[in-house]
């Protein structure tokens, strides 16, 4: 799984318990899915998964993990194709350039691996699945090999260990079912005409872009070359796309419309203290939609950049953060709620 922002990495096992806890529950929502890390585990819990994200990588992690149901694909022809791409000579194109000379994202060897299967991908993928399984397998072993805090606003001052090692393929990890993968705003998924037994919303919490952070997985994905700026390198288009909920004066209204429009019997949502939401707010608007709202605050380490230190756009260390923990508030809402939330209260 690749570095995250606000990942669900730990949280994953209450979010799961809470949605096992629901009666009857089979259908899951994962709104926000990101690197499809909740979804995954819903998945594995015998929920039948849809996974909706507005980044295009995204996209390609849910096809891969959520859509893909392990028993429909052939293991050995996945090694096959991986090991093919592997082994094509290497070869200097815009990741090179742009990441690896104009900036320290990677290693420029690694770099020119990572221009070399991404065309080959193109031409050697024979289906959908394989294409999506492939770009996985790729952002994978690049994110294995980067230079970064685990955010691509800014690279590394000095090369870090794992850079230096060759960038290797490896297949992901299948899981058996099917599922659903939407890769569009939140506003326009829930407005789709299909029920849930049980929404899992975990929105932005902050300023901080996602589409900005990740500007490299996004052009790894898209495969296209847009106009680099600044010391970063970021495609111009960061500067004008936006999410509603990186906002402070949309970011209300972005949620509000989302849980109102919901189309499921319970929801999970989790945010941060440090957001731009209060506790009070977001229960109040559960309580509107759902009825009845309990919360499990879980503590939680702040994101990785906070732990490694302030960084400049060079990558230089110039600060320290003043604390390395927070809290994340875990809601449940539904006709049962306070009932489903008690076993993980007592047990947190
Ligand atoms: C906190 S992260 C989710 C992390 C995820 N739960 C995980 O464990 O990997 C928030 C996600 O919301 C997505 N996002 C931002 N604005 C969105 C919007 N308007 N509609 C849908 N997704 C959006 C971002 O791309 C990001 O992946």
């Amino acid at each position: 799984m690749i570095k995250y922002l606000g990942s669900k990495r730990r949280l994953v096992p209450q979010i799961v318990a809470l949605a096992r806890a629901i009666p009857g529950a089979r259908r899951a929502l994962d709104l926000f899915t990101g690197t499809t890390r909740v979804a995954q585990g819903l998945k594995a819990a015998g929920f039948t998964v849809t996974a909706n994200d507005i980044a295009t990588y995204s996209a390609v992690l849910g096809e891969t993990y959520i859509a893909t149901d392990a028993a429909a694909v052939d293991p050995a022809r996945v090694d096959a194709l991986l090991q093919e791409l592997d082994a094509l000579p290497a070869h200097r194109g815009y990741v090179t350039r742009t990441f690896c000379e104009e900036a320290r994202y990677f290693q420029p060897a690694n770099g020119a691996r990572i221009d070399a299967i991404r065309a080959g991908i193109d031409r050697l993928a024979r289906t959908p699945t394989e294409r999506a399984i492939a770009l996985t397998a790729l952002l994978e072993a690049a994110d294995r090999v980067d230079s970064t805090t685990g955010l691509q606003m800014a690279y590394l001052k000095q090369w870090s260990p794992r850079s230096h090692r060759p960038l290797r393929l490896r297949a992901p990890t299948l899981l058996a079912g099917s599922g659903r993968v939407h890769c569009e705003d939140a506003r326009r998924c829930v407005a789709r005409d299909v029920d849930y037994d049980v929404a899992y919303l975990d929105p932005p919490y902050n300023q901080h872009s996602y589409y900005a952070n990740y500007h490299i997985w996004e052009t790894v994905v898209r495969g296209d070359a847009p106009e680099p700026y600044g010391v970063a390198r970021k495609r111009l288009d960061v500067r004008t796309t936006k999410s509603e909920f990186n906002l402070r004066g949309a970011a209300w209204d972005a949620l509000r419309a989302v849980v109102l429009g919901l189309r499921a019997r319970h929801c999970i949502l989790s945010f941060s203290n440090e957001g731009f939401l209060t506790d009070a707010a977001i229960r109040t608007l559960l309580a509107e939609r759902f009825g009845e709202v309990a919360m499990v605050p879980v503590d939680s380490p702040r994101y990785v950049g906070a732990r490694i230190g302030i960084h400049n756009l060079r990558g230089e260390r110039v600060g320290e953060v003043s604390h390395l923990r927070n809290t994340e508030w875990l809601f449940i809402a539904g006709p049962d709620a306070a009932a489903i939330a008690e076993p993980l209260q007592a047990a947190s």
